[in-house]
């Protein structure tokens, strides 16, 4: 069987962003930035790395800065030119998206996260495609989607990201019911959303990640509510899981920041800070005079 290469990519961003208020009051949460590059720029990064030409926005009110942020500027890049700021310049091409790479479709209510990735169902037609989900910073050697791309093309079928979690946190993602367990990949046999604690199939969690077959729209026509009232991703899957081969579940090697919570966010930026090589020294030193004091204190 020849499986089709994954060209197109779903990034849900029509969320309020509530857990960053006041900041997401005018400012969409995924242009928050670690360090000095918005969250969104990672997940379009890690997408380019996998081979993906096509970027579907899932929007909604009140998230222009995120179009603006992906088109030319040209009073900033022709100020930046004749200040001879040719790296500044550089460091702006990553931003920008050919005309037509990129396109924007609202989601007008807040549904969930299968509606979210439905509304992009005329724009994904009959092809596989990427779901990344920006929230869901992930450091790798090799961008976490390349990794699936390529053992997606071992497997064919539907593949999510997965990692360990402790059970006691489980209920707070989409968990995978593993048929068989060999290794990095997973034979998924069923997947719950958001399970009560003492329900979880697995500590297994989903990560942001998905790659998915246009089957899963079909599913998501149903528009069947599932967990939270909300049209889930995870049970359109889940449907297809009852098949053996259809999906599969895969353990990336990497680090997963979760940018959707305070904690998380702030952990991303102490390690992206740490990680680039302008800012180690003296941010690095900083925190160590920083822990000395507070061991001081104690
Ligand atoms: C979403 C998905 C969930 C997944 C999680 C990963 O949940 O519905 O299955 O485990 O992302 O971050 P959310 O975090 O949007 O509640």
């Amino acid at each position: 069987m020849k499986i089709k290469k994954v060209t197109k990519a779903v990034f849900p961003v029509a969320g309020m962003g509530t857990r960053f208020l006041p900041a997401t009051k005018s400012i969409p949460k995924e242009i928050m930035t670690l360090v000095d590059r918005p969250l969104i720029q990672y997940a379009i990064d890690e997408a380019r790395a996998a081979g993906i030409k096509e970027f579907i926005f899932v929007t909604s009110r009140g998230k222009s800065a995120l179009e603006d942020y992906f088109d030319h500027s040209p009073e900033l890049e022709s100020a930046l030119r004749k200040a001879g700021k040719d790296q500044l310049l550089e460091v702006l091409k990553d931003t920008n998206m050919d005309s037509g790479a990129i396109a924007y479709v609202r989601q007008n209510r807040a549904m969930g996260l299968g509606h979210a990735v439905w509304c992009a169902r005329r724009l994904i037609g009959n092809e596989p495609f990427a779901v990344l989900l920006p929230d869901d910073v992930i450091a790798a050697e090799k961008p976490c989607l390349q990794q699936m791309v390529e053992a997606y093309e071992q497997t064919g079928g539907n593949m999510v990201a997965a990692m360990e979690v402790p059970p006691h946190m489980a209920s707070a993602y989409g968990v995978l019911d593993v048929a068989e367990d060999m290794g990095s990949i997973l034979q998924v046999k069923g997947m719950v959303e958001k399970p009560k604690a003492d329900e979880a199939p697995s500590n297994l969690a989903v990560i942001g990640r998905y790659i998915l077959t246009p089957k899963i729209m079909t599913n998501l026509n149903k528009m069947k509510q599932g967990a939270g009232g909300e049209i889930q991703l995870t049970d359109a899957i889940a449907e297809e899981a009852a098949t053996p081969g259809k999906v599969f579940g895969f353990r990336f090697r990497g680090q997963r920041y979760d940018c959707g919570s305070k904690a998380g966010f702030l952990q991303a930026t102490v390690a992206f800070g740490l990680s680039r090589p302008d800012l180690r020294d003296e941010f690095g030193s900083y925190l160590q005079d920083l822990m000395a004091l507070q061991r001081a204190a104690q």
